[in-house]
């Protein structure tokens, strides 16, 4: 099974809508792909994610209300095939804990662009980031279940 793990800083605004955005469409579709989300900062873990974006979330059909803010560990570039950063500081942590020689896929989710931050702005930028994450997770499933 394909395990994908999407990670921000946090884990309270961009990788868990993508999770959700991804959960949906992998359930939608009857696929068999792990998801899952994580933080390169530690700050908010065990914490659900923001409540603007479980809102702008729920407004689109999901439901982010049982996900749980976690930190990223070198174990997961064992655990996951697909780890996909938000911005290229996230890209940047990533890079200094990754184990030598790990098999993981490490890039930034939209490629060459950052998904902003949502979280110090208003309200739009947590609808902006659902776009972005509706549109990169079309694109991630083409790529993966083709
Ligand atoms: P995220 O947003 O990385 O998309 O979850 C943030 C959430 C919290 C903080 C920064 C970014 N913070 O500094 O607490």
């Amino acid at each position: 099974m394909t395990k994908v793990l999407f990670v921000c800083l946090g884990n309270i605004c961009r990788s868990p809508a993508a999770e959700g955005v991804l959960r949906a469409k992998v359930k939608a579709r009857g696929l068999s792909i792990a998801v899952d989300s994580a933080g390169t900062g530690g700050w908010h873990a065990g914490d659900p994610p923001d409540e603007r974006m479980r809102a702008a979330a729920l407004n689109r059909g999901y439901d982010l209300s049982a996900q749980r803010a976690r930190q990223v560990s070198p174990d997961d570039f064992e655990t996951f095939h697909y780890i996909l950063a938000m911005d290229a500081s996230n890209l940047a942590n990533l890079k200094d804990i990754a184990p030598p020689g790990h098999g993981a896929v490490l890039r930034k989710f939209l490629g060459k662009d950052d998904v902003p931050d949502p979280y110090y702005g208003g309200d739009d930028g947590f609808d902006h980031v659902l776009d972005l994450m509706e549109a990169a997770v079309d694109e991630l499933l083409a790529e993966i279940s083709g």
